[in-house]
């Protein structure tokens, strides 16, 4: 135990030797009933990791489910904050994360010291913070969203309660937008999402005329201004269904192609372009889970996501607060 401890705090996973010969999509599956754990998922892991989960869904959804499960111990592939989520949320199970360092640049983009210094500025304010941030910055507000559900939470609001909105200014300014309320945005952003170019997202749509554009609201303004379609993983994918167009020009993570993909076999998706010499839209933090890593977090039941105990109950009403608005509004 002390060994892989060790190991954890210097790599961030169990690095422990695979037997090659182990079909490890068997394995992982004989650990979920062994354990009586729940596999979840997000949009952005990768196809194989997607294809075992026991629910892929995006941020809201698999909020949802780690609220609700049954199950002993809850195994989270997706980032740091997720697996924190799912602990504020059943703070009774034990919650795994294959990757420590799976953090987040917008969660990173806001440190709570800073915000809580910038909320003083502004008595008065309800505080809504988007679901990619730590555990301490959803202690220090009042009420969580997600992309899924940002516009309807800020629209269940009085019309004369001032808004603070962090840490994602692009989604911050979206909401602005449609919502016509005059938010007070955190200065934050996601390195995946503000990187799209478009010059190069011009030109891809010139060469497919007939292709829908479809973006995150979490790319920036100039991208989302073009846009035919904005809503959150969920949203893009229900979208592609929905839309008689066979081609999708899609600006968020590349992994929510695996699901569109699956859901639309006909139907062409092209990432849409960074500004880089890239030509994918991969987060390095989501990608760095892997089946290898998700076997040995299962099998050693490590590495575990805890919090205090006065973290978890600071934190937990907030989201509580937007799964119960969620709720009555059937989202
Ligand atoms: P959603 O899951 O709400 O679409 O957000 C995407 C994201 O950036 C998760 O990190
Ligand atoms: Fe964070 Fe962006 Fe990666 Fe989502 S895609 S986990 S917001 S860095």
């Amino acid at each position: 135990m002390e060994t892989y401890l060790t190991e954890l705090s210097a790599k961030g996973f169990i690095d422990e030797p695979i037997d090659p010969t182990l079909d490890l999509v068997e394995e992982i599956n004989r650990l979920k009933i062994e354990k009586n754990a729940v596999l979840l998922a997000h949009y952005y892991q990768e196809p194989e990791i997607q294809d075992i989960a026991d629910y892929v869904g995006d941020s809201l959804g698999l909020s949802q489910q780690a609220a609700k499960t049954e199950a002993d111990v809850i195994v989270f592939a997706g980032v740091h904050f997720m697996a924190e989520t799912a602990k504020i949320l059943s703070p009774s199970k034990k919650v795994l994360l294959p990757d420590l360092k799976a953090g987040c640049s917008l969660s990173d983009s806001c440190p709570p010291h800073l915000f809580a210094k910038f909320k003083e500025q502004y008595p008065n304010h309800i505080v809504i913070t988007y679901v990619n941030c730590t555990a301490e910055l959803k202690a220090l507000s009042d009420i969580v969203c997600t992309s899924s559900n940002a516009l309807q939470i800020v629209d269940s609001l009085p019309v004369d309660q001032q808004i603070i909105f962090g840490p994602d200014k692009n989604l911050g300014d979206y909401v602005r937008k449609k919502t016509g309320r005059d938010l007070v945005l955190w200065n934050g952003a996601c390195m995946v999402h503000e990187i799209f170019s478009q010059e190069r997202i011009a030109r891809l749509r010139a060469e497919h005329p007939d292709a829908k554009f479809i973006a995150h609201p979490e790319c920036e303004k100039e991208i989302l201004d073009v846009a035919d379609y904005i809503g959150s993983t969920s949203g893009l994918l229900n979208y592609t269904k929905g839309n008689p167009a066979d081609t999708f020009i899609v600006a968020t993570e590349s992994g929510i192609i695996h699901q569109m993909q699956k859901a639309n076999p006909q139907k062409t998706f092209i990432p849409a372009p960074p500004n880089n010499a890239c030509a994918c839209n991969d987060c390095p933090y989501m990608k760095l889970n892997t089946l290898e890593k998700l076997y040995n977090c299962m099998k050693y039941e490590l590495p575990e996501v805890d919090l205090p105990m006065d973290m978890i109950a600071r934190a937990q009403r907030p989201i509580e607060r937007m799964l119960e608005i969620s709720a009555r509004l059937g989202l």
